[in-house]
């Protein structure tokens, strides 16, 4: 930082480094090595072109359809298997997420990112789009420990919406747009232990194909 002036500042080093330092604002620099052939014309515009892509502020995601998300396929099989493509959640935490399938969309929170370490399942759509429900496991406890009855919660031809949330032991399903949960389950009473860090995991339940878009970035 030679002046106060708030310009970048082009030094070319011998060993053909090219560097860039703002100072106005957070200090950002990068340094640029030439390749054989470069003029500092090209140097330079390399050098500009690399301080621009990461001295630049961050711009906030757009709101709307440039929301990213984390797009997922599951394949229509039994026994099912659980994609966890998303980096594990500190809790608390809510996701809001889309799935298009005809029945069984079948989500987990998890220890780890296996099948073994599935603490609460929700099946949204189950009994052939009957019913959301809730067991405590991956397939070796079936039993249900809550329920929701509603015909056609999830469609095969479009998205629908919902969130989940987990807050201290408790994990919570909505509708998208609603602020009410439709099922509600206290995983932390009932295995007598609340994971701080949790993996979500997505899977068909059974003989359909679910196309699943979480409104966070794949891992
Ligand atoms: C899926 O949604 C479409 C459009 O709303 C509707 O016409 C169709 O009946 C739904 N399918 C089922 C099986 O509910």
């Amino acid at each position: 930082m030679q002046r106060s002036a708030c310009l970048p500042a082009a030094l070319l080093l011998p060993g053909l480094l090219y560097s860039l330092t703002v100072c106005r604002g957070e200090m950002c620099g990068t340094t640029t090595r030439a390749s054989a052939g470069d003029d500092l014309a090209e140097l330079r515009s390399k050098a500009f072109a690399a301080f621009r892509a990461h001295c630049r502020p961050k711009t906030k995601p757009k709101t709307g359809g440039d929301l990213q998300f984390c797009s997922v396929f599951t394949e229509a099989k039994l026994p099912r298997t659980f994609k966890f493509l998303l980096e594990p959640f500190s809790t608390p935490f809510r996701l809001d997420f889309d799935v298009k399938i005809k029945q069984g969309a079948s989500i987990a929170l998890a220890e780890h990112n296996t099948d073994e370490s599935v603490f609460a399942e929700i099946n949204i759509g189950g009994r052939v789009n009957t019913k959301a429900n809730v067991r405590p496991c991956y397939l070796i406890c079936l039993d249900i420990v809550a329920t929701h009855e509603e015909q056609g919660l999830v469609n095969a031809s479009e998205y629908r919406p919902f969130w989940i949330d987990y807050k201290g032991g408790v994990v919570r399903i909505g509708k998208g747009g609603q602020e009410a949960a439709f099922v509600e389950w206290d995983a932390g009473a009932y295995h007598q232990r609340v994971p701080t860090r949790v993996h979500f995991g997505v899977s068909s339940w059974g003989n359909a194909e679910g196309y699943w878009k979480l409104h966070q970035k794949c891992a």
